[in-house]
């Protein structure tokens, strides 16, 4: 299969030299495009972080969930699977400015505006056969909110996990596909927890 996966938080400009992100260390995704190469598979990953990348994988760098966009919108109608595994940022700031913004007397507003929804421009708006699998962090209502981003952006697969995932070496995730039931993996490495999820789209698509 040809596999595009995403990874990493995206970074949204204030000014040449700040910008706004969130605590995402992309090893999630970094770990699914290893266990895809391992399993056989042609992979492409769009990623905002500085991993290792596995041999094999044909690695895509970008910063922003505009230039993320672009480059899935490139490469989705190629591939027979998407995983978007990135903290794709929800918001940007509505100008970045060209100059270092200067230090004033008073305080700083920012007005931030939504970026677009990549998994669900895929799922909901392109999807032509490809499977298509998102991620969910949530602090309360798991399942439930995760359900709910599974109908509303046409999702085959979603995996949750909570926040202790940000950043940490073994995670617990759920995950549920489209009609099937929820599976728990309990206090896993990345790597089995990634391996686990290629053999479950696997199976989705043949
Ligand atoms: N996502 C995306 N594009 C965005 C925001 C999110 O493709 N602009 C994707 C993420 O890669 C992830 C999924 O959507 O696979 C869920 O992201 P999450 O932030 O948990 O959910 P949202 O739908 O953005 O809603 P909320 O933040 O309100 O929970």
């Amino acid at each position: 299969m040809h596999f595009l996966i995403t990874a990493g938080g995206t970074r949204e400009y204030i000014d040449p030299v700040r910008f706004i992100s969130n605590a995402s260390s992309g090893k999630m995704g970094y770990a699914l495009a290893a266990a895809a190469v391992k399993a056989g598979h042609e992979v492409v990953l769009v990623t905002a972080a500085e991993g290792e990348n596995a041999d094999g994988v044909e690695a895509v760098k970008v910063e922003t969930a505009g230039q993320m966009l672009d480059a899935v919108k490139e490469r989705f109608g190629e591939c027979d699977c998407l995983v978007m595994a990135a903290a794709v940022s929800d918001y940007r700031p509505a100008e970045v400015c060209e100059r270092k913004i200067k230090k004033g007397e008073g305080g700083l507003v920012l007005t931030l505006v939504p970026t677009v929804d990549i998994l669900k421009w895929a799922g909901a708006e392109k999807k032509a056969g490809q499977v298509v699998v998102g991620f969910a962090l949530e602090d309360e209502q798991l399942r439930a909110r995760a359900e709910g981003k599974l109908e509303e952006k046409n999702l085959d697969m979603i995996v949750a996990n909570g926040p202790a995932a940000i950043g940490a070496e073994r995670s617990t995730v759920q995950i549920k596909s489209r009609g099937g039931q929820w599976v728990t993996i309990e206090d896993e490495t990345k790597a089995v927890i990634a391996e686990r999820i290629i053999e479950a789209i696997e199976k989705l698509a043949s």
